[in-house]
């Protein structure tokens, strides 16, 4: 039985390729898209998950969520991302609607329909998650787990602090206190999850609409990073890594930890402080956190999902 999901995304280069993986994983039932500001405003991240979705020729809901953070304001990455949020790739006009409903009435709607509990999969800033965990309450208890990119043992925005959760460490917080099971992919992982450019190639040799595209989008989000020496050869593949588990968790080690988001303004402000097995300050575990990836298998799982929008 294919597993209920809904995604929350800020499209995003590492976002898109979240999606189009869904997009050919019937291992998952996709109910829903949910947008969030992070990599670009709202309205920019909102029409490229739509643009994307309407490249993949998936049909789903998308709805839109907040266009600011609970606790900061967004600082788009258009260094690496470019103005559009997903510069690189020649994207289709959008050619499915957008809901009326609010990201956070959509998630309500579809998991009291959902006849199983739903798992959610966060990749961008936790805004749109943490407004529904706080608005519907009684809605917790649908929720199979959530799958978040974000957090880590080092910083991407500051030395201590990863972009999603630095930009809402507010909304972070309230996610890893919810009780809810979480499997967390941080940087520690996410740094393992490079593609390097003969395989951003391999991609292009498929040949395909949906391959040609990701492999510009690719190409550009590599020259950027290189560019702007968050890497030597490589392009972190952060976001997919929650889909990548949900199909394959065979490909990724994970530890038990205490997971707490710090909030206060200064120099740690959207740190995620680590402690695994709740060694050090004695509380009880609140995610599993990824430490380690088959780097190998995940991109050939990456390529091989892609190869499946031939004839698209
Ligand atoms: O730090 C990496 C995260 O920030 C990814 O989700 C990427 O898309 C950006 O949103
Ligand atoms: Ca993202």
């Amino acid at each position: 039985m294919p597993l209920p999901v809904i995604i929350d995304c800020d499209p995003g280069h590492d976002d898109t390729l979240a999606l189009l993986m869904l997009g050919k994983s019937p291992e998952l039932n996709l109910l829903g898209v949910t947008v969030c500001a992070g990599n670009q405003t709202l309205e920019k991240t909102t029409h490229n998950a739509l643009r994307v979705l309407t490249l993949a020729g998936m049909t789903t809901r998308v709805a839109a969520g907040a266009s600011k953070p609970l606790s900061s304001k967004i600082t788009p990455v258009s260094d690496i991302m470019g103005e559009s949020g997903l510069d690189g790739a020649v994207l289709p006009e959008p050619e499915l609607p957008l809901e009326a409903l609010s990201a956070v009435e959509l998630m309500a709607g579809l998991l009291r329909q959902s006849g199983e509990k739903v798992t959610l999969i966060a990749t961008g800033p936790l805004t749109n998650i943490a407004t529904f965990l706080t608005g519907w309450p009684s809605l917790h208890s649908r929720i199979e787990r959530i799958v978040l990119m974000g957090g880590g043992t080092f910083g991407n925005v500051t030395p201590v602090a990863e972009f999603n959760f630095h930009t809402d460490p507010v909304a972070a917080d309230i996610v890893f206190r919810s009780n809810i099971p979480i499997v967390m992919s941080g940087l520690d992982v996410t740094y393992q999850a490079l593609i390097y450019e003969h395989e951003i190639e391999q991609i292009r040799k498929l040949g395909n609409p949906v391959s040609t595209a990701t492999a510009d989008m690719l190409a550009y989000y590599l020259q950027r990073i290189v560019q702007r020496q968050y890497s030597k050869d490589g392009a972190h593949l952060h976001d997919p890594c929650t889909v990548a588990w949900l199909l394959f968790p065979d490909l990724f080690d994970l530890e038990p930890a205490y997971v707490a988001v710090e909030t206060a303004r200064g120099y740690c402000f959207g740190e995620s402080i680590i402690d695994y097995n709740g060694k050090l300050s004695g509380k009880p575990c609140n995610a599993q956190v990824m430490v380690n990836i088959n780097r190998e298998k995940f991109i050939a799982l990456i390529i091989e999902r892609l190869s499946r929008y031939q004839g698209l």
